[in-house]
């Protein structure tokens, strides 16, 4: 089944938002702002994340305007599941068979648990070559049919295309489906609630496929367009060293890319083809902005200064924004303003980059003079 909803229009204005004691905490409250007509509802609650004012971290890279959007807080500890939710909701109502999705891990994940809560048989496709086992456990732990393509992602990505189209299920795929773009949007929509009614000066975010960057400006922009903000904020995209098609492109002053075998760990965004990528390069562009590539040394040492610094615990693409602005700090870029990074995914459901070195595990006798000879 083609999710072959339109991009959607909306009349513009300042009435399309929340009132601000709607009491509501999901990302149902912007629903005048979203394709759908908000009486279906979603048995899981997804938005309403925190934005954190991390003092100790903030001290650390000397940034006192750095706030941290924590995605990590959401039903399945991602920011897929404000994607999925949509998908879900609309697949339901269509009567879909079941429902589909390509993924390098947190999608699936994500699915699986929204096509558990819907009712909804979910089929996932991630590539067999670079999936953590974990998450496979997880999705499995849903109920879910997980393929382990003998391929990329981008193979797994095509190939769950072509079973949507013979099997009637329908895709979920970033990029493919528009709800995606229009899920993620929220995020913009609740940082910018979140303080105060204000946009944020620059806001790094991580980028694989680019549908998280791109619905971010695109959230911005609709914001703009209800004319209660005035401008859209500088996006920086981060890219992996060992995956930055975009980033490569964009330093060349251009928007087309050529496909790259991805190498990195983290593999949220080890995308070497990415297929929302025309969108977040333009996004970028548009707003001044710029791409940053991190090494895998920098992604590691974002996840072990976020856990260590705040208490919040990422995978490697998850802390990826925050590597992006380590690595401007580095730089010696001032970085005025209030800025914000995108925590898009816990550290809990793949656990092999775990910063384990930051504290210590310590064998002692059960006798309270061992443990202070130990200290
Ligand atoms: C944790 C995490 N961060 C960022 C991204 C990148 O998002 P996008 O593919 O929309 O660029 C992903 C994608 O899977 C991800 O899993």
């Amino acid at each position: 089944m083609d999710a072959d909803a339109p991009e959607a229009e909306y009349a513009y204005g300042p009435e399309l938002l929340p009132d601000a004691s709607d009491g509501q905490d999901d990302i149902w409250r912007w629903r005048r702002l979203l394709p759908l007509d908000g009486s279906d509802s979603y048995p899981l609650q997804v938005g309403g994340t925190p934005l954190l004012h991390p003092r100790s971290l903030r001290d650390t890279l000397g940034l006192p305007g750095l706030v941290l959007k924590d995605e990590t807080r959401t039903p399945t500890g991602s920011n897929k599941d404000r994607a999925t939710a949509l998908c879900v909701v609309d697949a339901a109502r269509r009567g879909a068979a079941g429902i589909a999705a390509a993924s390098s891990g947190n999608v699936a994940v994500s699915l699986a648990a929204g096509g558990a809560a819907a009712g909804l048989p979910a089929y996932l496709f991630v590539s067999g070559r670079s999936v953590a086992p974990s998450k496979v456990d997880l999705m499995r732990a849903f109920g879910a049919t997980v393929f382990l393509v003998d391929g990329s992602y981008e193979a797994a990505y095509r190939l769950s295309e072509a079973a949507c189209e013979r099997f009637g299920w329908y895709s979920r795929n970033t990029g493919a489906n528009p709800l995606a773009v229009e899920g993620k949007k929220t995020v913009a929509f609740e940082v910018w609630e979140q303080l105060g009614r204000i946009m944020p000066r620059v806001v790094y975010l991580p980028v694989g496929d680019g549908v998280t960057l791109a619905a971010y400006a695109r959230g911005c922009q609709e914001l703009v367009h209800c004319r209660v903000a005035e401008r859209v904020p500088r996006i920086v995209g981060v890219q992996a060293s060992g995956a930055a098609p975009l980033a490569d492109a964009f330093a060349r002053g251009q928007s087309s890319w050529t496909p790259v075998q991805p190498r990195t760990i983290a593999d949220g965004i080890a995308v070497g083809d990415p297929c929302y990528g025309g969108p977040a390069i333009d996004a970028v562009r548009a707003t001044s902005g710029e791409f940053v590539r991190v090494d895998d040394a920098d992604l590691q040492a974002a996840v072990a200064m976020l856990a260590r610094t705040t208490g919040l615990l990422a995978e490697p693409a998850g802390a990826a924004s925050l590597a992006g602005v380590m690595a401007h700090r580095r730089a010696g870029r001032a970085l005025d303003g209030t800025v914000v990074a995108l925590i898009t995914a816990t550290g809990l459901k793949d656990q092999r980059w775990l910063p384990r070195e930051s504290g210590r595990a310590i064998e002692v006798a059960p006798d309270l003079d061992a443990l202070a000879a130990r200290l």
